[in-house]
């Protein structure tokens, strides 16, 4: 008995934390997927899903661990994402540590 009130907490703990990252998750995805179809995004001259409509061309490509664009390798989707940024968009390429690449990256991944 003793050895459950000191599991039923635990696991109470467990699964609160477990379901406040997936609800995170969730909201950084949701965050990322405005930004994709930002028009104004980093100075680009259209968006993001003006190209890759519905996610066109990115399907799995969190899956992905080399970029090849245009004959160009990048070495992870952040530097891919900015690759579009600067030479599809023609807009400023923005911190791969930054919260909206974060959040890009997060729609990015959700994209199958
Ligand atoms: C003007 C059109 C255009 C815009 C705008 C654009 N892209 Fe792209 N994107 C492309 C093309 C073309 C490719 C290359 C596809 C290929 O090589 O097969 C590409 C490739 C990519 C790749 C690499 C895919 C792979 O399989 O390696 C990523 C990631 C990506 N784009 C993300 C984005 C994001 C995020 C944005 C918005 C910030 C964006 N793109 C805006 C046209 C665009």
């Amino acid at each position: 008995m003793k050895i459950l009130k000191l599991l039923l907490p635990a696991l109470m703990v467990l699964g609160l934390s477990f379901s406040t990252a997936w609800a995170a998750g969730q909201l950084a995805a949701e965050r990322g997927e405005a930004i994709f179809n930002d028009p104004d995004f980093a100075g680009i001259s259209t968006s993001c899903s003006s190209c890759h409509h519905n996610g066109q061309g990115l399907k799995k490509v969190g899956e992905k661990t080399g970029f090849n664009i245009l004959g160009e390798t990048e070495a992870s989707l952040e530097d891919a994402v900015n690759y579009c940024i600067a030479i599809f968009g023609n807009g400023q390429a923005i911190d791969v540590d930054s919260p909206k690449m974060k959040d890009l990256t997060a729609y990015i991944k959700t994209l199958r």
